[in-house]
């Protein structure tokens, strides 16, 4: 069975989010279990030299795109048993960002024409072709209409996956033909509530539609949580499931995954957070010691995330309490400058960290006693999973995928703390409970190895999608 993921992001090659870990890692597990998989993405101009290096030259391609004359190089890296195709074109992607461009629509226009001309070009004919959000929606649409003719490719099934749904991929109509070169007889499948929608288009046409998580698959029948598409869910919801991403456990590891001070594993897990807080607590300039308890998040500083949320009460949760606040991440400017504001209140017991990088954060992870995640809603989300395998407990909103793998403190297979309300302060109280409970020496450490213990590996979710891709194919 061969398989080719066309995505916007991979890790390690380019990732602004959890899109970029899923597709670094689903696809070494589809390889594992048997098939050919390869991955398509835009070489980015934010591409690591030590990357560009081990790229090879693979072919030349050069197609129309509405009246443009146009092209790329495809350069290749194996990884893992895995195929990594990176479409070169400098006027489109040789940019430090990935996305948040002026003319967004236009580039990934280009990069999926692009997926389908390398396709035809190199001979490269997958059985599943999977396509991941509104920047990989236009190659299922393609597929389906202006290359519906083309006999090599009317083999191919499609799945399409939507990671968040707020993320459409919304133009202006008139844009069409210039930029989509899509002919106006096609117009009625993009097309939605005035604007053209990406995302509606590949949900409409293509075979199968996978979401992050089953709770998340049922919430976007909702208005509440589909972001003006719950029609067209609910219309195509006979051919959609939720599979719930997983972790990677050699890089999220305390033991083997690197970068924290002080490695640490099932046999020492409280006394090597407890290594882990007094040093971060050290590097911080924080007062270090092992017994105040340690509150973090890791986060894009956006809306749905529960900023709010955090905001309302953070200043009443570090005036009436014995604990430390630690944020890390970057986003909305009127977020960042708020929590500035609450950390300058605050100088020894809190840090507003406003960057992103992956060693603070694995050391945040390993030093953490609570995890904070109220997000509003949550496709699945991957730091939950993560703070679990270094022993942090998480404290969620029970909404899309938290709710699918954290169980509140007192449940059955308890291995973290959940509060059902979008509501500030009953956030707060949860966060109290916890403090209480951070007290209680032996319970807290059962809870901690509840949590640890949680499986959340790729590898039940891979078979789920092997499966789709079966059924697919024997259809
Ligand atoms: C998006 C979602 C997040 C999910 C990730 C990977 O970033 O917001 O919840 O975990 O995609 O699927």
């Amino acid at each position: 069975m061969k398989v080719l993921y066309v995505t916007s992001e991979a890790a390690p090659y380019a990732a602004s989010g959890g899109l970029g870990d899923v597709m670094g890692a689903l696809p070494r597990e589809i390889a594992n279990d048997g098939a050919d998989v390869s991955v398509i993405l835009p070489l980015y101009g934010s591409m690591k030299e030590n990357f560009r290096r081990e790229m090879k030259k693979y072919a030349d391609i050069s197609f129309n795109l509405a009246w443009r004359k146009t092209g790329a190089s495809v350069f290749l890296i194996e990884n893992s048993g895995v195929k990594y195709y990176f479409l070169e074109n400098h006027y489109y992607f040789s940019r430090q960002k990935l996305y948040g461009e002026p003319d967004d629509g236009e580039r990934f226009a280009f990069f999926c024409r692009a997926v389908v001309e390398f396709m035809l070009q190199t001979g490269n004919i997958p059985d599943i072709l999977h396509a991941n959000d509104w920047q990989a929606a236009m190659s299922v649409v393609y597929i389906k209409t202006e290359y519906s003719q083309i006999r090599e490719l009317q083999k191919i099934r499609t799945v399409y996956t939507i990671h968040n749904i707020e993320y459409q991929g919304k133009f202006p109509t008139y844009i069409l033909g210039d930029v989509f070169g899509l002919d106006a007889k096609y117009f009625g499948v993009v097309e939605y509530d005035g604007c053209i929608n990406l995302m509606k288009g590949a949900l409409t046409v293509s075979d199968y539609i996978t979401t992050v998580s089953p709770n998340y698959a049922t919430e976007l029948r909702y208005d509440y949580f589909a972001f003006g598409l719950a029609g067209i869910i609910n219309s195509v919801s006979g051919k959609m499931t939720g599979v719930i991403n997983g972790i990677d456990y050699s890089y999220f590891s305390p033991e083997h995954g690197g970068d924290i001070d002080f490695p640490y594993g099932r046999n020492n897990l409280i006394d090597g957070k407890r290594q882990n807080k007094l040093a971060l607590q050290r590097e911080l300039g924080l007062p270090q010691n092992e017994d105040i308890p340690l509150i973090v998040m890791i986060t894009r500083l956006a809306g749905a995330k529960g900023i709010d949320l955090v905001l309302r009460v953070l200043d009443e949760l570090l005036f009436s309490t014995e604990v430390q606040f630690v944020i890390l991440g970057t986003g909305e400017a009127e977020y960042e400058n708020a929590l500035r504001t609450i950390e300058s209140n605050h100088p020894t017991k809190m840090r507003a960290l406003i960057k992103f990088d992956r060693v603070t954060s694995k050391k945040m992870y390993a030093a953490a006693d609570l995890f904070l995640r109220p997000s509003k809603s949550e496709p699945c989300g991957l730091s939950q999973m993560i703070c679990c395998s270094y022993g942090t407990l998480p404290v969620v909103h029970g909404v899309g995928g938290l709710a699918d793998s954290i169980k509140n403190y007192g449940e059955e297979g308890a291995n973290g703390f959940v509060f059902a309300d979008y509501n500030a302060h009953e956030m707060l109280f949860l966060i109290k409970r916890a403090l209480d409970l951070y007290k209680d020496k032996d319970e807290w450490k059962k809870l901690v190895e509840a949590a640890y213990a949680s499986d959340f590996s790729w590898h039940k979710s891979a078979g789920k999608y092997m499966e789709i891709y079966e059924n697919l194919i024997n259809w």
